[in-house]
């Protein structure tokens, strides 16, 4: 980390307060109400997270709210709990039992859905399943899977038993599925034979066959046929999903487990470096992932949620699985590609169903915004009522677009930042109250203490650019990272250890700034900032301003190192479609645009126009690999979260 602080150079002042139509209807809107909440959690935080517990089930509670032995803490300790049991047997006794838990719509378009009973059902044949191949509590389980219902299926059913899941995305390749596997130590792969993407058929099965071959702890490999296609075993460890559960019982009594019992492993999407399995447990991820899916998208009985997220990140985690079911929420999910086959499919999707709340990413938001107005405007999105974005910085351009396009000016925009290690969301508006700022993540949730400090720890300015970093434990948190402790305490812990003053701050490796009302506005990951003739620039608000340019769909911005200046900026831009330009005047025009929004410092040396940039399968730009390029025209780190290599070698020969 460079001592210095982050500039920051962006301004924005449009304020949105949430419409009379959207707050008559929310299910938190009286100031009062949350005033009381926000009080309560800054002079009693604990007492505040252990109201949130209060409203999950716990087979016996707990006594110590919080034990925090720096850095690791025990949340509910002695509290006894089952995930799966809150997401599923609370609901079938209650007036949700034949409420829709999952719509599901595979990408050729056929269809699926499962009420809260009927969930319940799979679950326990799937869970007494794994306990008939001898899986116990505390084995580890892998899931290698697409988008389909039976994924959730799977999650649900280790955490009944006690297990714990570790879900790989399916799009990985065997040696990053091995390397995972083989990480985590799991006993048992559960995968499909195949997944649909933009209409091919991927064969999940072979890559899982692949993996498992050097995978020696792997005892059984469950596989579930996703099509009618006869599906024969190949191995004796191999088992067919549905002649594993034929027979099984359709009740399993879910017992419950230790508040810190591990619930799941996940890997990070690992913008940089060795993926890192962070580890959570059961009781305060829970209670994090409920609390916050009921405050941050204001779920009413009727909402149908639609979260574009694939079940192997920590979104698909928290806001596909544990959030929306543990709160009796109606979910829709989606198998294949967004825009398939045409950039109607989205949309065509939310009409259908009604969805009610879309949750997606920015580069998601920014594909749409590229292919054009016309298909959303097709179609009747009036059943929204709430959107929502995550994962990376979204540029005010893109939000005003999310707002107006889609959201018709009447749909709040919740902005959510979280992370993979933070296990729920942390900064984010609550709808009904907090008026939002294009760009914004706005004001950390009731219960979570964020800063933004410098090196030293010491408090920035309004507006200096500096450190995010989270003052006091939380119940979502990591509480360590798999088999590699030393390293969760390096990567988070070290660069605020406790003092006189507080108890350690958990470092998020992210840039941000607080403005004069105290919203947070984050400038994207401390590596990927900039240092310019001796200013340190966060490349999310250059490349802000150049999607803010109307022929400009998506935005890269690096640092070369130069003899002169330290550094010179060199832009990676794709233009939207359709858009006629010459290249050269357009560079000319982008570069004054820079100059214009953000200062000529941060004007780029050089322009270079791509089809589309490297990002990570979570859809995160991978700065790095295009700083490589670069400087060395060679790749040498880790590329196994990438997408598309096509995208390297059109980029390698374009330099
Ligand atoms: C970035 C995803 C700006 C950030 C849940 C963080 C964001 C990393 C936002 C975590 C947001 C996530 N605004 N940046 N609303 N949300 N990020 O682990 O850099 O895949 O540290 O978790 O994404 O990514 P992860």
């Amino acid at each position: 980390m460079n001592n210095q602080n982050i500039t920051s150079l962006l301004q924005e002042d449009r304020l949105f307060e949430p419409s009379e139509q959207f707050k008559q209807n929310a299910s938190m809107s009286s100031k009062k109400e949350y005033d009381d909440i926000r009080k309560l959690a800054q002079e009693h935080p604990l007492e505040f997270w252990e109201k949130q517990a209060q409203n999950l089930h716990w087979f016996e509670s707990w006594k110590t709210i919080l034990e925090w032995d720096y850095p690791h803490a025990s949340w509910f300790k002695e509290g006894k709990i089952n995930a799966s049991y809150n997401c599923l047997d609370r609901h079938i006794n209650s007036s949700h039992k034949d409420k829709i838990a999952i719509y599901w719509e595979g990408e050729p378009g056929d269809t699926k859905s499962f009420t809260y009973s009927e969930l319940h059902k799979q679950v326990c044949k799937m869970a007494n399943g794994l306990l008939s191949l001898g899986i116990q509590k505390g084995d580890v389980v892998a899931i290698y899977m697409g988008m389909i219902p039976e994924a959730i299926i799977a999650m649900l059913a280790c955490a009944r038993i006690g297990a714990t899941h570790n879900v790989i995305f399916g799009g990985f390749s065997s040696d990053s599925l091995r390397d995972r596997i083989q990480d985590s130590q799991a006993k048992c792969l559960i995968t499909q034979d195949i997944v649909f993407r933009k209409g091919v058929e991927l064969s999940l099965r072979q890559t899982a066959q692949e993996a498992v071959l050097q995978c020696n702890s792997i005892q059984h490999t469950i596989i579930f046929q996703r099509t009618k296609h006869q599906c024969s075993v190949s191995s004796d460890i191999d088992i067919l999903w549905h002649e594993l559960i034929e027979n099984q019982p359709d009740n399993h009594i879910a017992q419950g487990f230790d508040s810190e019992h591990p619930l799941f492993i996940l890997y990070t999407s690992g913008s940089t470096g060795k993926p890192k399995g962070l580890l959570h447990t059961t009781g305060g991820y829970l209670t994090q992932a409920h609390y916050t899916f009921t405050r941050v998208f204001d779920i009413n009985n009727e909402d149908i949620f639609f979260c574009t997220a694939d079940i192997g990140w920590i979104t698909g985690h928290s806001y596909v699985t544990y959030g929306p079911l543990s709160a009796g929420a109606t979910i829709l999910i989606y198998e294949g590609v967004l825009v398939y086959p045409d950039a109607h499919r989205i949309w065509n999707i939310i009409e259908q169903y009604k969805a009610t709340i879309l949750y997606t990413a920015p580069t998601a938001i920014r594909t749409f915004m590229k292919l054009g107005d016309q298909f959303p405007l097709a179609h009747n999105l009036s059943s929204l009522r709430l959107l929502g974005t995550v994962g990376e910085p979204i540029n005010p351009e893109a939000w005003i677009w999310y707002k107006s396009i889609i959201g018709k000016d009447m749909c709040p925009i919740v902005d959510t930042w979280w992370q993979t290690e933070t296990g729920g969301i942390m900064i984010a508006p609550i709808p009904g109250i907090i008026a939002t700022k294009p760009g914004s993540a706005t004001l950390p949730l009731p219960g979570i203490l964020a800063n933004v400090v410098h090196k030293d720890g010491s408090q920035c300015d309004i507006n200096e650019g500096g450190y995010l970093v989270i003052m006091s434990p939380w119940p979502g948190m990591a509480r360590t990272i798999y088999g590699d402790n030393e390293r969760y305490k390096k990567v988070y812990w070290s660069e605020y250890p406790p003092n006189t003053e507080h108890q350690g701050y958990y470092f998020t490796g992210d840039g941000a700034r607080i403005d004069k009302d105290g919203y947070f506005w984050i400038m994207g990951r401390v590596d990927d900032v900039v240092n310019v003739s001796g200013h340190r620039l966060g490349t999310a608000e250059v490349e802000s301003a150049l999607v803010s340019h109307p022929a400009i769909a998506e935005a890269a911005v690096i640092a070369k190192p130069d003899d002169i200046k330290g550094n010179v900026l060199i832009a990676f831009v794709t233009i939207k479609k359709d858009v006629n330009v010459d290249i050269n005047s357009l560079k000319q025009e982008l570069k004054d645009h820079v100059s214009m929004h953000i200062g000529s410092i941060a004007r780029p040396e050089d322009i270079r126009f791509t089809e589309s940039l490297p990002k990570t399968r979570s859809g995160k730009i991978m700065r790095r690999l295009l700083r490589e390029i670069i400087s060395t025209g060679i790749i040498s780190g880790d590329t196994t979260t990438l997408e598309d290599f096509n995208v390297l070698e059109h980029l390698r020969e374009e330099e």
